[in-house]
């Protein structure tokens, strides 16, 4: 790829064709040759990283309850893609252990979001960078979460990592804050993907990294503007845009 082109991350793998956070979203947006895959993490009941949006199991398996009240092999034990289509029945919720095993030599980048802005998960910060650390896989990754204070943890227990503030709305100057929280990019919803502040960052040092992007016109719209990267549900169709073909 050349230098200065928008990266194209898959938001939650391949979320837009295949069921979201599973290792069948992931290994799609591997083939599709997604530049990175962002994905979301919790803590179950037994300590363990699992991939996961929402804090209860309730929309996107067949089974209810809360990620942090229920074991691993609980968490296991239910269907992550049927509530998709039947095609995907048996898709289990990984662990961040089994998503880093997937991207053994694929070199592709990940963004790893720690889903600590409702429920604080105790210790969850030291665990993501212990996982990732025991697979290498440190230098290829940033961690963000929309829970501020975990980044800044984060941080402490690692300066050199790669980190970045999720925020939803039109700040004034938020490189100065991201700095003081030790983020190293911003995050943005792509309700402020056309505003002065994202136009301004990247010149203080701050890229840019727009979410959800599905629309073709908004991925057209921010190659030319040349944000460093875009998180879509579409990868596919992203990478097609961007490169013409
Ligand atoms: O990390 C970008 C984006 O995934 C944040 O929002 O709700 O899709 O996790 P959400
Ligand atoms: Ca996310």
């Amino acid at each position: 790829m050349q230098k200065g082109k928008t990266l194209i991350f898959a938001h939650r793998g391949s979320k837009g064709t295949h069921p979201e956070n599973t290792l069948e979203a992931f290994r799609e947006a591997i083939r599709v040759g997604a530049d990175g895959i962002e994905l979301d993490v919790h803590l179950s009941k037994d300590g363990e990283l699992v991939i996961i949006h929402d804090e209860k199991v309730d929309r996107t398996t067949n089974g209810s309850g809360k990620v942090g009240q229920m074991t691993l092999a609980e968490l296991k034990s239910l269907d992550a893609g049927s509530w998709l289509s039947w095609e995907f029945a048996g898709a289990t919720i990984p662990t961040l252990d089994e998503v880093l095993e997937l991207l053994k030599g694929t070199g592709i980048k990940l963004n790893v979001e720690i889903k600590s802005d409702v429920i604080p998960y105790e210790g969850i910060e030291k665990k993501v960078l212990e996982t990732i650390g025991r697979h290498g896989y440190l230098e290829n990754t940033v961690i963000s979460s929309f829970n501020h204070y975990s980044v800044k943890k984060i941080r402490e227990l690692n300066p050199n990592m790669r980190t970045a503030i999720l925020f939803m709305e039109l700040l004034y100057q938020p490189w100065n804050y991201a700095k003081s929280v030790g983020a190293s990019a911003l995050h943005v919803h792509l309700s402020v993907a056309y505003s002065e502040m994202a136009r301004e960052a990247p010149a203080h040092g701050f890229p840019i990294r727009v979410f959800t992007v599905n629309k073709e016109k908004d991925m057209r719209n921010l190659f030319r503007a040349g944000v460093d990267t875009i998180m879509t549900d579409y990868p596919e169709l992203a990478l097609a845009i961007r490169d013409g073909k």
